[in-house]
């Protein structure tokens, strides 16, 4: 029931997004795909957008072209590109450091941009199995660099709405993919270190670890923060595996509604603030009521009847991204 209403989603029934002015958005990936779409929908409700990525070109491109189709901007606010490389930790830092060069505050983060099934072997510059350093790693440092400046945005906030827990936020965007064929307990810890010779399986266990980054985040931090299927799309997401675009026709969605999935997962206020916690949110903007039995289980620790294994799979990361703090 819940996997068919991913691939076919029911119409979104949330309302237009309220003006964003004076709030501050990181989106990565946000030169092309979900990201440019979502990137274009905050620019045009008046937020201060950067476009996170490794690409200057793509970056400035998007940005000429949401610029240029808003031949009104009154009520626009601004995009800036971020340089942000996920697949090199040791860039990272240089990429927050720019960052604080230019705000104070970050309001939302869009952990949005990732990479699909690779050709098998492929590695970060760090010599990391890609998709796990560019979905995962590379995030979880970006983010965790972050985190100051966010604690510090939630506790200046001007007016008591934007007071509430969740007006700063987190969003990892995970996929349906998990959920279809992620092993049991989404994550199987050796692997981290010894990845099998398969490019799908790999996929899956960054998604995972995004679901699990996500409850972890809130937990340790006290941030809100959730994890995304923004649901499926005809994006260059699938540039490793063209004949996606052929035999997922029919449930490859336009961009513009994945969109509308990470909207919902970065602003709305209507996610409770137990779900603002690491709830796991399904398109066009939904809560999932039925996240994987063993997913949930791996979001809880030992001594609250859970397997532990988010926490575990952030012990990892904060272990293996520990030196380019
Ligand atoms: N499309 C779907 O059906 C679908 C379904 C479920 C989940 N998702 C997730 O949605 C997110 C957005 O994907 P999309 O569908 O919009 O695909 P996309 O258009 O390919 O967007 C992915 C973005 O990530 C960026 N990126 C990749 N590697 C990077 C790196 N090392 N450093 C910095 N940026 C990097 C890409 O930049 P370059 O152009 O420079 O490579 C691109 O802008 C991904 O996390 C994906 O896993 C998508």
């Amino acid at each position: 029931m819940s996997t068919w209403s991913q691939f076919f989603p029911p119409k979104p029934n949330f309302s237009e997004i309220p003006p964003q002015d004076g709030k501050v958005f990181i989106v990565t990936g946000g030169a092309s795909g979900i990201g440019f779409e979502l990137s274009k929908a905050l620019y045009l409700k008046a937020g201060r957008v950067y476009i996170a990525g490794r690409s200057g070109p793509k970056a400035r491109a998007a940005i000429k072209e949401i610029e240029d189709s808003t031949p009104d901007k009154t009520a626009a606010g601004r995009l800036e590109f971020l340089p942000l490389e996920l697949d090199d930790l040791a860039s990272i830092k240089a990429s927050v450091d720019e960052f604080k060069s230019k705000e104070t505050k970050l309001h939302v983060l869009w952990n949005n941009a990732g990479v699909s099934r690779p050709p098998v072997g492929s590695k970060s510059k760090q010599g990391i199995e890609l998709q796990l350093a560019t979905n995962c790693l590379g995030p979880f440092l970006f983010t965790q660099l972050l985190i100051p400046m966010m604690q510090a945005t939630a506790l200046t906030q001007a007016s008591e709405s934007d007071r509430r827990f969740g007006s700063v936020r987190v969003v990892w965007t995970s996929s349906q993919s998990v959920e279809l064929s992620a092993p049991t307990g989404g994550i199987t810890m050796s692997e981290l270190h010894d990845p099998p010779a398969d490019a799908t399986r790999l996929y899956n266990t960054s998604k995972a670890g995004n679901i699990f980054l996500a409850s972890e985040l809130a937990r340790r931090h006290g941030i809100a923060s959730v994890s995304t299927n923004p649901g499926a799309s005809s994006t260059n997401l699938f540039r490793h595996t063209p004949y996606v675009y052929l035999i997922g026709w029919a449930i490859l969605h336009d961009p513009k509604m994945a969109a509308l999935t990470q909207i919902f997962a970065g602003l709305s206020q209507d996610i409770s603030e137990a779900d603002l916690k690491g709830a796991y949110i399904i398109p066009w903007g939904r809560v999932s009521a039925n996240l994987r039995d063993d997913l949930r289980e791996a979001m809880k620790l030992p001594e609250e009847g859970g397997s532990g294994r988010a926490s575990e799979f952030w012990g990892f990361c904060e272990e293996t991204t520990s030196k380019f703090l």
